[in-house]
């Protein structure tokens, strides 16, 4: 019996939303914006994936883990969907025009990936990008920003949820590279080459709407990383494995009331 359960969430989010997650912290916010931004492009490409790895699997219990992450993802990215339609349109037309050209290029970037790189190239940048936000995400977890109150409330659920399901189904794509690759180097060498591609579709989102509204460009560590922090630096060793990660207790209970249906 698989672990991942398929929650049905569907948020609705107000017209007037915050455009910052963090209305103190506009820069930070802008960040998360920008990362909201990229999920209805990454997420589909993970599905798409994984579906193409399932020839390769044998493990029944891994191939049901396989379904469960792919419909885990697909509600998250619908839910970041619905969220940045309404973003895009708190910014003018130009700004919508950049951000969507950027967004168009990140797509046709995954759709080359699927039609031109081996299976082990996008399983290994599948992994990169799950062994960075699933460091990233258990820190967030402990912290429990959606409970300090300084967090928007639509957009604190939000990534309280898809990161709480981005730890629950963390060893899925781990466990799929193994299995068809298994290559310590190449998972090292692919999944660094993948967070930083992922990385700069995000810095590229992140700086169109910093200079819309007339903040400057200044250097910073990605979120993920200096949230991930000794958790992401331990991804990079030859005895990483997710499913060795202690997981906060009460990790079911609070998906549980995300939840309208699960199966
Ligand atoms: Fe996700
Ligand atoms: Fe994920």
């Amino acid at each position: 019996m698989s672990e991942i359960i398929v929650r049905k969430v569907n948020f609705e989010f107000p017209e007037d939303i915050d455009l910052y997650p963090i209305p103190s912290m506009p820069r930070v916010s802008l960040f998360i914006v920008a990362f909201s931004l990229t999920m209805p492009y990454l997420e589909p490409y993970l599905i798409k994936m994984m579906l193409n790895a399932k020839k390769n699997i044998s493990d029944e219990a891994l191939l049901e883990d396989m379904n469960r992450f792919c419909q885990q993802e697909g509600n998250h990215y619908r839910n970041h969907a619905r969220i940045n339609k309404i973003i895009r349109s708190k910014f003018d037309d130009d700004v919508a025009k950049q951000l969507a050209r950027i967004e168009s290029d990140l797509k046709a970037d995954y759709d080359r990936f699927l039609k031109d790189e081996n299976l082990d190239f996008n399983l290994a940048y599948a992994e990169g990008f799950e062994a960075m936000t699933c460091a990233a995400a258990l820190t967030s977890a402990q912290r429990k920003p959606h409970k300090t109150g300084f967090m928007n409330k639509d957009w604190a659920d939000l990534l309280d949820w898809h990161g709480l399901e981005e730890i629950e189904h963390r060893t899925v794509a781990f466990d799929v590279f193994q299995q068809v690759c298994g290559k310590y180097f190449y998972r090292l060498t692919r999944g660094l080459w993948a967070q930083g591609h992922y990385l700069y579709a995000i810095h590229k989102f992140y700086v169109v709407m910093l200079k819309a509204k007339g903040m400057r460009v200044m250097p910073y560590i990605p979120f993920f990383i200096l949230a991930g922090g000794f958790k992401y630096l331990n991804t990079l060793f030859p005895w990483y494995n997710p499913a060795n990660y202690r997981i906060p207790d009460d990790l079911k209970a609070r998906l549980e009331k995300y939840s309208a249906e699960t199966t």
